[in-house]
């Protein structure tokens, strides 16, 4: 779809759409710019106020006359969509047919995220390295492939199911039961039509790129951490952790990215004639044959996000509107720290699956040197109390200048946070954590 931007390039009032994390980390990296007058985080949560210029707004998603009115009120310059469902579901278009300047796809761009098998097409039209796959439509259908195959098969629901459609099988009897759940609805109409795919190995990585439609510029590299317990065991979440730069995408490797996988992707997306302005995530494997394609997002990634936005200079805000007038020049320079970044989540006793919410919190002497405790599910009860309100309740990061450092800050500060069945993984970062590595048995 081609769009039509209302060319503005006045730059003081942003609106943030979301409610976790990673919106807190956009808002604080947006504040440092001195144009900024003011963000507003709709919904945002009990950690939004305290960043610098921001303030939460409540609204009615689904209300978009209420949402342009109240939009043009607050003279609104740029409005950054956070989360996958409302980009999916077409609120950037909208924003966009409203002559509002956004960061984010439109519902055809975030359809990369949104429809697994159609990802998986758009990258074999291109030539794009990912495990090898098959769409199915029905249960019949995908026993036939899974039992042909040689080895259990990865199995995905194909649409948005909050991280929790995928299943990482070890033998061929649980493919078929995790395909016949997704067949009897487990995941709704996400799961009307299922992926399998070949289980590739490797270190994963995310890269994002910021999009204008063609050009794009990379941000730093970051490596999360997806399982629930150390050693990477337990069943997958949103995130419980991230470092950013990441060793493991060196200069050639980079390059390889670049060229098999960011460059194609973008071409194809423009010659389906999509406008992406947006974030770009690639989640990459590192394979012995090469990097691959995991998954794509639409959005920045949840911790990654709050683990690079401490790195990005003043300047970072220009390259949203950039992206979303799409005028990027393509060789802008994002003038990073020298420094690491590390992020560590603390969850609810119970996440990814049922947790309670609604207990107190409590933050210790912190020390903010170089450090942020960004607001992930929080909210305040009736009497201003700062509660747990999420599965993921704080992202704690800190940034120094070499990894171990900056995780004895990060663990330093999470001793002094407590809330009723706070729960974290003690080996964030432990790929990059020298004593930590020269200390490992194996
Ligand atoms: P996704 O939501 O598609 O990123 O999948 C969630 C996680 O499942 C990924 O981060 C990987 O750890 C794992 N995974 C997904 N697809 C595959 C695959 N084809 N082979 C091995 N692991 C996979
Ligand atoms: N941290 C992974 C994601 O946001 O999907």
């Amino acid at each position: 779809m081609s769009i039509k931007s209302n060319n503005s390039y006045k730059l003081e009032n942003i609106l943030i759409i979301g409610n976790g994390g990673r919106e807190n980390a956009l808002a604080w990296a947006i504040q440092k710019n001195q144009l900024i007058k003011r963000i507003y985080l709709l919904p945002g949560n009990a950690g939004s106020n305290k960043i610098n210029k921001s303030e939460r707004i409540i609204l009615n998603l689904s209300n978009i006359k209420e949402l342009i009115k109240k939009l043009n009120y607050l003279n609104i310059d740029l409005v950054v969509i956070g989360p996958e469902i409302p980009l999916a579901q077409g609120l950037g278009d909208v924003l966009r047919e409203n002559n509002f300047n956004v960061f984010g796809p439109g519902a055809d761009g975030a359809k990369l995220e949104s429809s697994k098998s159609w990802a998986k097409e758009f990258m074999k039209s291109a030539n794009i390295p990912t495990a090898n796959f098959w769409k199915v439509k029905s249960f019949e259908e995908a026993k036939k492939i899974i039992l042909n195959s040689p080895n259990p098969l990865v199995v995905k629901a194909d649409g948005l199911a909050s991280g929790k459609g995928v299943f990482i099988p070890e033998s061929k009897e649980a493919s078929l039961k995790a395909t016949e759940e997704i067949f009897k609805g487990k995941f709704g109409n996400a799961g009307e039509i299922v992926v399998l795919e070949e289980k590739i190995e490797g270190p994963e990585v995310s890269v994002f790129a910021l999009c204008d439609g063609k050009k794009y510029v990379l941000l730093p590299t970051a490596q999360d951490h997806k399982r629930l317990n150390e050693n990477d065991k337990g069943p997958n979440t949103g995130g419980m952790g991230a470092y950013s730069p990441t060793p493991l995408i060196t200069k050639n490797i980079l390059k390889r990215i670049t060229k098999e996988i960011i460059r194609p992707t973008i071409d194809t997306l423009l010659r389906k004639n999509i406008d992406y302005r947006g974030v770009l995530y690639f989640g990459l494997m590192i394979t012995k044959s090469g990097p691959k394609v995991i998954e794509y997002n639409c959005r920045f990634g949840d911790p990654e996000c709050q683990t690079i936005m401490p790195l990005m200079d003043n300047n970072f805000v220009n390259l949203l509107q950039k992206c979303a007038l799409g005028n990027l020049v393509g060789n802008e320079y994002i003038k990073m720290t020298d420094k690491f970044s590390g992020c560590v989540i603390a969850t609810s006793q119970g996440y990814p699956n049922s947790y309670q919410t609604g207990f107190p919190i409590n933050i210790g002497d912190i020390d903010y040197e170089n450090c942020q405790i960004f607001d992930s599910g929080t909210s305040f009860d009736s009497e201003g109390k700062l509660i747990t309100d999420g599965g993921r309740v704080l992202s704690i990061v800190c940034q120094d200048k070499n990894f171990e450092i900056v995780f004895e800050k990060v663990y330093q500060n999470l001793k002094k946070i407590s809330f009723e069945g706070i729960y974290y993984r003690r080996d964030i970062g432990h790929q990059v954590r020298i004593k930590t590595l020269n200390n490992r048995s194996n």
